[in-house]
Order: structure tokens, then sequence, then C-alpha cells
């Protein structure tokens, strides 16, 4: 959905910096394109490019990371039949955008849930302070992750408005009016 709404914007004379996790996903033309591998390069990147009019936070950033990376190969010790891993939170990154002291006009979060999708994403729209919060469901067939066809349900403080069924690039259109129609 990231990349569907960084070309939509494209398409709607944006100018577009897409910060982008890795994935095997082609550059949208007309776009610059930040890669990073982890939750603290993301972070990092999306920070340096406040101020920004909108900020639309579409990855499915890690809670967790590892509490220290092995700078050699962590080998099997024998009789060890289990192995536990510190893991530490990662910081969140489009809760730091929405509190920030260059804060966009409009900062948009998406939540991918199982189960309970608007509750909780009613929830997060509060908790993270943000303007809009399209909420998908994942885990059913035709939707969510790894799919050409989604469902938004897109929350403000007043409401929702559903989107699709429909192909990433229709949502996107409907997601960005959402936005344009919600800037100053
Ligand atoms: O709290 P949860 O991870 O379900 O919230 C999802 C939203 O928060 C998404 O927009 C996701 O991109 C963003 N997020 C983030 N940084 C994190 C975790 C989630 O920006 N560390």
């Amino acid at each position: 959905m990231g990349f569907a709404v960084a070309a939509a914007a494209v398409a709607r004379g944006a100018d577009v910096l897409l910060v982008a996790g890795p994935v095997s996903l082609p550059t949208p033309a007309g776009l610059a394109r930040i890669d990073v591998r982890s939750a603290a390069q993301m972070h990092e990147a999306v920070m340096a490019t406040l101020p920004c009019d909108v900020y639309v936070g579409a990855a499915a950033v890690a809670d967790y990371t590892p509490a220290s990376i092995s700078p050699a190969k962590i080998k099997k010790q024998p009789g060890q039949d289990g192995l536990v891993l510190q893991l530490v939170r990662t910081r969140d990154i489009l809760a730091d955008v929405a509190s920030h002291a260059s804060r966009p006009a409009l900062v948009v979060g998406f939540a991918a849930e199982t189960q309970d999708v608007d509750d909780y994403a009613r929830a997060k729209l509060v908790a993270k302070n943000l303007d809009l919060i399209a909420a998908n469901r994942v885990g059913v067939e035709g939707s969510g992750f790894e799919s050409d066809a989604n469902t938004l349900i897109v929350h403000d403080a007043q409401g929702a408005t559903t989107l699709g069924p429909a192909a990433k690039t229709e949502l996107a259109h409907g997601l960005l009016d959402l936005i344009e129609a919600r800037l100053p």
C-alpha cells in the first residue's frame, strides 16, 4: 500500500520521498526513494525528511529488534536445545512524527489487524495523535499483505469511511482524496 500511495501522490502532482524497507518492488516513476533495512534506519531516514506537509506511514515496522547483534555466527552448543534471544522495543516512527516539533499538517497511519480491527484502529488514532488511520483486516483471503486488492476503513476523529474492496491503486487515490480534503 505504501508504494501505491506514493505512486498515486506523484500522479496528483506531489513531491514524494519514499522510505522503503527491504521489499522487491520497483520504484514508481517520478519520486525519490531511500532504502533502509532496519526499523532504526527507517526512523532516522524519516526524521531527516521533516518538515513535510503529509506523512503516510504504511510500513509494517518490526515492534522488537535484537538487543545486540553478534559479530560472528552464533554457534549451537552441545546439549542446547533452545535459544533465547533478547529483544528490545523499536521506536515508533509514526508516533514520533506525530509528536515532532515539525509535525506535518497531516499524519496518516495504517493498522493491520486480524480481529477487532476498528476498535484497535481508533485506539491507535488517539494514542499516536494521528489525523487519519487506514485499518485493514489481514489474514483473510483477498486482503492485506501480498494481495493486489484490499479494503480500507479510514477513521478520523469524527467517523469512518470504507474504501473498496478495490485494487491498491484505486484505494491509494481514495485515501489521497481524504487527505487532500483535510489539508489546510
Ligand atoms: O502499533 P502498530 O504497529 O499496530 O501501528 C501501526 C502503524 O504504526 C503503522 O502505520 C506503522 O507504519 C506504524 N509504526 C511505526 N513504527 C513502529 C511500529 C509501527 O511507524 N515501530
